[in-house]
């Protein structure tokens, strides 16, 4: 049986509010804030680069968490990157992958910014972008992604969870037919890892970017990266910690993943990564994604029955629910939200200006479950969004 009150107990700012904004950010629990504070009070050094003692012991604990992380996404820790989140990771392949003029990338109009706007800009440098329309729900046929590809197709770029509508992408079927052609694969993993079981051994694709502190649990400025063949790639990024020799005029790289992490990284934060990351394994990633799935389905139906409202993406959701009230801008509908019954959700276009567009919205409100909320919540925000009907009518 799981114990969602037990869990809420690692959780302390969830007494004062009713936290709904999971897929900006969620809360960090008492286990991964005690393993940063244990850092700081009793060995902080640099990592990976002193024989001394707080720099041995800083060395030893960020390398496991890197083996806590490799474990969760059942990967070699020597393919797994730090990086400071998702946004990072994916500029890193977009940066160090050796393009040529005229290559050609496939993404998707459901893409966060982060997962866009890096291959818009390899655009204006000569590279060819192709960007596939999702259907109304936010699913992308994988027959749209293999009609995309041409002979100069190098990789496609797809999220795996839509952080607008919640919908679910079949990125293993994606990865396939892009191997098949030949293509690489990167998955956007921001909305996934830490929601739903993830086996990258298993997806297969080349690249797997998240952040650290959403489903992960873990804090601010964290993220992983990983990267199936790092030979592939060439750092963009260099400097301390990146190269094993170096003359006045070259300089040689070590191998993955150090020749990623260029520069004293977030050693307190990777620490609190790792530790969040047994926490979410202790609780069971498969209960965790039951959870969160049940909560935010029954939101959907509850919200979609009250006539002024309008609740998008698809029946079979994971833990997103966008919505909006008749004749209430967004921004408006989460104010009140808050200021009435200390709901936090997010509201606007959630840095994914274009399928907003597509949805020929101003924006949504968006109440996003994780692995701590209750139906008590449920009904709080159904409740909540019941009294707005005062305003509108
Ligand atoms: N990508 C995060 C969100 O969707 C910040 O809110």
């Amino acid at each position: 049986m799981y114990d969602v009150y037990g869990v809420r107990e690692d959780f302390p700012v969830l007494k004062d509010v009713v936290y709904l904004d999971n897929s900006a950010t969620t809360q960090t629990p008492i286990p991964a804030v005690e393993a940063m504070i244990d850092y700081f009070y009793r060995y902080a050094g640099n990592y990976g680069r002193g024989a001394h003692r707080l720099a041995r012991e800083t060395t030893n604990r960020y390398e496991d968490a890197r083996e806590t992380v490799a474990r969760f996404l059942n990967v070699e820790s020597s393919k797994t990157v730090f990086t400071k989140n998702t946004t990072e990771g994916i500029n890193l392949i977009a940066n160090s992958y050796p393009w040529e003029v005229e290559d050609h990338i496939v993404t998707t109009l459901l893409e966060h910014h982060s997962n866009l706007l890096p291959w818009l800009r390899l655009q204006k440098m000569g590279v060819d972008v192709t960007v596939v329309n999702p259907d109304s729900k936010g699913i992308i046929d994988t027959s749209s992604i293999e009609n995309a590809f041409t002979e100069k197709t190098k990789l496609v770029a797809i999220t795996q969870v839509s952080n607008v509508f919640g919908s679910v992408q079949d990125v293993k079927s994606i990865t396939k037919v892009a191997h098949r052609n030949g293509i690489k694969a990167l998955v956007d993993g921001a909305q996934s890892a830490g929601h739903m079981p993830i086996n990258l051994k298993d997806l297969d694709c080349d690249f797997f970017a998240t952040a650290g502190h959403k489903g992960l649990l873990g804090p601010q400025g964290t993220g992983v990266l990983y990267v199936k063949e790092p030979d592939v790639l060439e750092s963009a990024s260099v400097g301390g910690g990146t190269v094993s020799d170096v003359s006045g005029s070259n300089y040689v790289l070590e191998p993955s993943p150090a020749c990623f992490e260029a520069g004293t990284p977030n050693i307190p934060g990777v620490i609190g990564l790792g530790r969040a990351v047994e926490y979410v394994e202790n609780i069971g990633i498969s209960e965790i994604e039951a959870h969160d799935v049940k909560l935010s389905r029954e939101a959907a139906k509850r919200l979609s029955e009250l006539e002024y409202v309008e609740v998008y993406g698809p029946e079979d959701r994971t833990g997103i629910v966008p919505f909006n009230v008749k004749g209430l801008h967004p921004h408006d509908v989460a104010l009140i939200l808050d200021q009435t019954r200390r709901i936090c959700v997010r509201s606007g276009h959630h840095c994914a200006i274009p399928i907003t567009r597509f949805l020929k919205v101003n924006g949504t409100v968006r109440a996003s479950f994780a692995l701590y909320n209750t139906r008590e919540e449920v009904d709080i925000l159904v409740n909540a969004v019941s009294g707005l009907k005062a305003l509108i009518s």
